[in-house]
């Protein structure tokens, strides 16, 4: 048995930002369980229960041992009945039943691959699952539908894209991106964020945050090349508006939502590339890969940074620390003092932190 003396469940903290969260993850068993009953409840637009399940599992991705008997979990905040109950019969039978229905439920199968195709969300899944549809074959059998230019992308590159991205791709990616805004400005900072920066292997996209130092905003960037798919979304933010105090909005960066061609190695060559291999015209020779850009001024480069870093909980849970704790407002491009009715400015994600009261968390311990 694992001996952890300095572990006081008692002392965990409620918000997944005062908890140090790595991808060792000794208790996959139970946090696989409470996703997949998290994903059912989002499928079925239940917020309250599927952040329940969220903030439980990201519970479980913090402690430093497996849990084996129920005694373990006792103290630990975010443990409510329907957790509980979960936790337990995965300890006594090796498997939840509750997990197991969800995942053989058919109108979660087939949220589930609805879901999978880029451009598709639950609104348009609850759409297509009324009119009857079950599977994506039926959906892509019924002419009748009138998909958008997103997901009529994500239809086209569809195996591509459900394939994980790899550590390998997110740098050959990186370089492209780098030297393509380093043609238009040459001074500009480019980024990897999301789950690559918190030390990931895989991932279903590339982040990318970029930012050029200086006064000047260039918002011409986005318009120029290299893009098989690419939705760019223009910047929405007005200068000294509030933060946003939504769980989980959107922000206002310029930001596009994009595919691109990757050229794969050629055989005795490992160099990736965005120009094509002529000698190899019969064989596909790319894939597509998701990349997210977004543009941020400078000034809210950090803020940008950290809600971009996520994850999508240790985000959720700053932003709830700031409300409830501080009285303060943070979210992708700024921290708003209610009490003093200041914007806190940040050059760093270190001083967003000290901001907030809270010590700093390393990007690969924001894995909640
Ligand atoms: N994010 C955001 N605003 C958006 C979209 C995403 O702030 N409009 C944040 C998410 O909260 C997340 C981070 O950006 O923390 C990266 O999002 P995403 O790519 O979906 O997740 P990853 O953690 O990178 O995981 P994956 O490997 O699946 O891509
Ligand atoms: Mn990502
Ligand atoms: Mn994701
Ligand atoms: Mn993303």
């Amino acid at each position: 048995e694992p001996e952890v003396p300095s572990f006081i469940a008692s002392k965990v903290s409620q918000y997944s930002c005062q908890r140090k969260t790595t991808l060792n993850n000794y208790n996959k068993k139970f946090t696989d369980a409470f996703e997949i009953m998290a994903e059912n409840y989002e499928f079925k637009e239940n917020e309250i229960f599927c952040l329940e399940f969220l903030r439980a599992a990201s519970v479980l991705k913090f402690l430093p041992f497996p849990v084996t008997r129920m005694k373990d979990i006792q103290g630990l905040p975010c443990m409510g009945d329907r957790v509980r109950d979960v936790i337990e019969e995965i300890i006594e039978e090796g498997e939840s039943s509750r997990a197991k229905e969800v995942s053989n439920d058919e109108r979660y199968k087939s949220f589930k691959q609805f879901t999978s195709v880029f451009g598709v969300g639950v609104k348009t899944s609850e759409k297509w699952y009324r009119m009857g549809l079950r599977t994506l074959e039926e959906v892509k059998a019924d002419k009748t539908l009138k998909l958008s230019k997103m997901q009529k992308a994500g239809f086209l590159y569809y195996e591509d894209l459900i394939s994980c991205v790899s550590k390998a791709e997110a740098d050959a990616v990186s370089l492209i991106v780098k030297n393509t805004v380093c043609t238009f400005l040459p001074d500009a900072l480019v980024t990897i964020t999301g789950g690559f920066r918190r030390g990931k292997s895989t991932g279903h996209d590339i982040d990318f945050l970029i930012t050029n130092p200086g006064p000047e905003e260039d918002d011409e960037l986005l318009h120029k090349g290299l893009l098989l798919y690419c939705d760019i979304i223009e910047s929405t933010f007005v200068k000294e508006q509030l933060p946003s105090r939504k769980v989980d909005a959107m922000d206002n960066f310029q930001k596009c939502f994009a595919i691109l061609k990757l050229y794969q190695p050629r055989v005795n060559s490992n160099s990736y590339s965005t120009s094509k291999n002529f000698d190899m015209a019969e064989v596909k020779d790319w894939k597509a890969i998701r990349v997210d850009l977004v543009i941020t001024p400078f000034e809210q480069y950090a803020y940008a940074l950290l809600g971009w870093t996520g994850s999508r909980q240790f985000g959720r849970d700053l932003r709830r620390y700031a409300t409830h704790e501080k009285k303060m407002i943070l979210d992708n491009h700024a921290l708003y003092d209610r009490r003093e009715r200041i914007f806190l400015k940040a050059g760093s994600e270190e001083e967003i932190f000290t901001h907030l009261g809270l010590d700093y968390v390393e990007p690969w311990e924001r894995n909640a």
